[in-house]
């Protein structure tokens, strides 16, 4: 907690806002879609979703995978307090469905279902979108697709199993426009998800890296992806880091106050 602390006050001192970029790509990003007001109708859908997870009175038995939890100490869990915990923010689910229409994403992989909230948030947008979600705990999947079912969210392939066998599987033979990672925040299986995904990638691709922050080998991990030869644009935004391969993009990293 301390470390993730520090990290915060260094990006705060570290960070610009739109004034301080001067790629037009990047800054028509941050200025359409980073700092564009969420609509009524998104935070509504938003809500909606995590309200019926959050006033659920379900308990499900978790198969704990990853990085395990720093808060939970039984795998017994109530949906309410996963959605509390490892669901995302509003503020980042409601900036995940500006990404989807800002660049008409089509294709999209998430890594970590969970119970479905930042699914919900790629695809609300971009309804005909083609999305794979991954996720290895067989109970809070059921949970998820329940809810993707009473919402309406069709085009959702959802897979079950271990990362380390479905993520090969994923990338063969496709093609994404998005990659959300968000399972599995360890330096090593971080890195080990970015190589693999980066045969799905093309040079519009987005990876969107979620707790960069979180420990030590999420920053090295971080550090690492910004030096890959493969990458361009780099954009930390404190709760993500966001990667673009755009050749047509010179080597640049933004540190950027949302
Ligand atoms: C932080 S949660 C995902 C949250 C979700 N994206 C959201 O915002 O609502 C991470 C999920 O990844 C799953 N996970 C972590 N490591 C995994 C692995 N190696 N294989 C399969 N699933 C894994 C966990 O079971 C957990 O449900």
């Amino acid at each position: 907690m301390f470390f993730h602390f520090k990290e915060y006050i260094k990006h705060l001192t570290n960070s610009c806002n739109k004034h301080g970029v001067h790629s037009p790509f990047v800054y028509d990003f941050i200025t359409k879609c980073l700092y564009k007001k969420a609509s009524k109708e998104d935070v509504s859908f938003f809500e909606k979703y995590r309200f019926n997870l959050k006033t659920s009175s379900k308990v499900v038995c978790i198969e704990e995978y990853g990085a395990g939890s720093r808060v939970f100490k039984s795998n017994i869990r109530k949906v309410s307090q996963i959605v509390e915990v490892a669901g995302i923010k509003r503020k980042y689910g409601l900036l995940l469905m500006r990404m989807m229409s800002y660049f008409e994403v089509k294709t999209c992989l998430e890594i970590g279902t969970s119970l479905g909230l930042a699914t919900l948030c790629l695809q609300a947008k971009e309804p005909k979108m083609l999305l794979t979600t991954l996720e290895g705990c067989k109970n809070t999947l059921e949970v998820a697709k329940e809810q993707f079912d009473r919402f309406g969210l069709k085009n959702i392939k959802v897979v079950l199993g271990d990362f380390k066998v479905t993520l090969p599987k994923a990338v063969k033979n496709n093609n994404y426009d998005v990659v959300y990672f968000d399972g599995n925040h360890t330096k090593t299986a971080t890195l080990g998800y970015f190589k693999e995904c980066l045969k799905a990638k093309h040079n519009n691709s987005i990876f969107i890296f979620d707790d960069i922050h979180w420990s030590q080998g999420m920053c090295e991990a971080w550090d690492e992806i910004k030096k890959h030869p493969e990458v361009t644009v780099t954009i930390d935004i404190f709760q993500w880091g966001i990667v673009f391969f755009r050749k047509e993009q010179r080597k640049e990293h933004f540190t950027i106050r949302l």
